[in-house]
């Protein structure tokens, strides 16, 4: 997505070996044109999906999941990383092994908010190595629910997540991939 690429070129900063900061438009300062028009992206690349759902899992998830859900006219679920008194207690359950930050954490989804007949779109800021969208697969599975696609709006193409999905048969696009960083800049496919 072009206009996606020129921003990630002009504004994103590399941070040490494999981090790339884009927190003046995607995931602290957020540019809600940019954020409709990835949502118009998502639509355009899943149309034909029939997904009743969007599944995504806080924190930064949410906000392009929640716009491109406008586009689709179907409800957001986010899985929650906290334990919380006002979260059912009927719930189901994945680990997700954090690279960036060394830990591993649990997600949790409400049993009501994914259905057998759902057929669920995962959406995401970044994949890196994978482990927060496997995690969202392995909710999707549980619920005995369908995973029709998962939308991403930066790849990592050096980290392996892309790879293991695609070996998966998962119907992942990107709407940018980086494919390294060198001296400091990021390449992008
Ligand atoms: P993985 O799910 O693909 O295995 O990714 P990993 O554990 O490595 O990433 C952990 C968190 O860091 C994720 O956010 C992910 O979106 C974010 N992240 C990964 N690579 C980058 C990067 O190059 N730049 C930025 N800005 N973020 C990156 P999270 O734990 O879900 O946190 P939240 O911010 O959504 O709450």
């Amino acid at each position: 997505m072009e206009i996606l690429k020129k921003r990630i070129i002009e504004d994103g900063r590399v941070v040490g070996k494999d981090i790339l900061k884009v927190d003046s438009f995607l995931n602290h300062q957020i540019d809600v044109r940019l954020y409709n028009e990835m949502g118009k992206e998502f639509l355009e690349l899943f149309k034909d999906e029939k997904i009743t759902k969007i599944l995504t899992v806080e924190a930064s998830g949410i906000g392009i999941a929640c716009i491109a859900a406008q586009y689709f006219d179907v409800p957001v679920v986010f899985a929650k990383k906290t334990e919380s008194s006002n979260l059912d207690s009927d719930t189901y359950e994945s680990q997700v092994y954090s690279f960036t930050r060394a830990k591993t954490y649990k997600i949790r989804v409400s049993k009501r908010y994914i259905n057998k007949g759902d057929r669920l779109l995962i959406i995401d800021d970044f994949l890196a190595n994978g482990k927060a969208v496997l995690g969202l697969m392995d909710i999707i599975s549980q619920a005995g629910a369908t995973l029709a696609g998962v939308g991403i709006v930066i790849e990592k193409g050096f980290q392996e997540g892309g790879k293991i999905l695609r070996e998966m048969g998962v119907n992942l696009k990107s709407l940018a991939v980086v494919r390294s960083f060198e001296d400091g800049r990021a390449i992008l496919d």
